[in-house]
């Protein structure tokens, strides 16, 4: 972690790297970022690769504040005024028109770009400090810190477990605060659609729109082909550990439900972990319970990390009690039944 009289330092050299084409992974309060500068088309490029992303999947744009959003889009509706005022710094995504001084790579082609202001300190003072060596253009193009395919990164380790020397610097901000990637609403067409549930609730945007917005989550059946996606980054397979996750939906206390999950693959000789909201009494001796997720809030802040937690210790299965609907448990759930598809 990036202490106080070393962050100025570390922050002027990601600032610095950045400004002339390297790749720096940097904290955000959803997940960590792979960040390139955003008008710098090699460094953009070199993202894709380190990834292991298709070219065809567009990067979240992340701008210092919603007074930018006009150098990189075509258009502000008001819409997006209310949106950016009411969650930004945040975990909110938008997509707007792009504006023909972006490089079309960030976008991955397609018309629209999403932005976003994010809420972590280290991150804000990057980006001011691009702006002090690129006055004007400072924007990080920036997907999740992972490998294609594999459960995002919300710790520094994370990322150095998936992208090690690939990255020109790993900025150490502590464990991201919200856990889950942002929420993303397309803002191009008529009425505001959510495609992706993320660190902002339904509930909260319902309060900013004045009405629940549409929600669009599910790819397309044929969604593997990537060109159908609206948001391609939705394919189950993003969120997937490597062991296989096996749901359980409970009440308030889950000891039966999670009994008659575990029993059948302890008797076929799998390992088990089980991750729950709270602890579970009486869980067969064989299943490695991990450390309960908590509320909602606190599950989606752990989710990520408890997944690897699982595939470091090797098991074959994980038991996930989804925790209940609403708030962020809605993200989670979906984060869940992606991981289990
Ligand atoms: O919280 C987050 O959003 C994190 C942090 C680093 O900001 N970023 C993140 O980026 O999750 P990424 O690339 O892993 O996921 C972003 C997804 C893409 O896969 C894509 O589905 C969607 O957002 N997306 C981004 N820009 C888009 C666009 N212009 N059109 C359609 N979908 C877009
Ligand atoms: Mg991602």
């Amino acid at each position: 972690m990036v202490k106080d009289d070393t962050a100025s330092a570390e922050v002027e050299r990601a600032a610095e790297l950045l400004a002339h084409g390297g790749l720096v992974a940097l904290p955000t309060e959803t997940v960590y970022g792979l960040g390139a500068w955003v008008l710098d088309e090699a460094a953009v490029a070199r993202v894709f690769a380190v990834k292991g992303r298709p070219v065809d999947h567009p990067l979240i744009v992340h701008v210092g504040h919603a007074g930018e959003l006009e150098r990189w889009v075509s258009s502000v509706p008001d819409v997006a005024r209310r949106l950016a005022a009411a969650f930004w710094p945040g975990p909110l995504t938008i997509l707007l028109p792009r504006s023909s001084r972006l490089p079309a790579v960030v976008t991955g082609g397609r018309p629209a770009v999403g932005l976003r202001v994010p809420a972590h300190p280290l991150a804000l003072a990057v980006l001011a400090a691009l702006d002090r060596l690129r006055p004007g253009d400072a924007a990080i193009a920036a997907p999740s810190a992972n490998r294609f395919g594999r459960v995002s990164p919300t710790t520094a380790e994370h990322v150095r477990a998936d992208l090690g020397g690939d990255v020109d610097l790993v900025l150490d901000g502590g464990p991201c605060a919200v856990g889950v990637e942002s929420t993303i609403v397309d803002l191009t067409g008529a009425r505001p659609v959510v495609l992706r549930l993320g660190g902002i609730d339904l509930e909260h945007l319902a309060d900013v729109l004045g009405e629940r917005p549409a929600v669009e989550t599910e790819a397309p059946s044929d969604a593997e082909s990537l060109g159908g996606a609206r948001a391609p980054g939705l394919l189950a397979s993003h969120y997937a550990p490597q062991a296989q996750v096996v749901l359980v939906e409970a009440a308030a206390e889950p000891s039966r439900e999670v009994a008659s999950a575990v029993e059948p693959l302890v008797r076929a000789g799998r390992r088990v972990a089980v991750i729950s909201p709270t602890s579970v009494a009486g869980l067969d001796p064989a299943a490695i319970e991990l450390e309960p997720a908590g509320p909602p809030d606190d599950y989606a802040h752990v989710l990520y990390d408890r997944l690897r937690q699982a595939d470091r210790l090797g098991v074959d299965a994980i038991v996930a009690v989804l925790p209940p609907p609403g708030g962020l448990g809605d993200t989670v759930r979906d984060r869940l039944r992606r991981a289990a598809s």
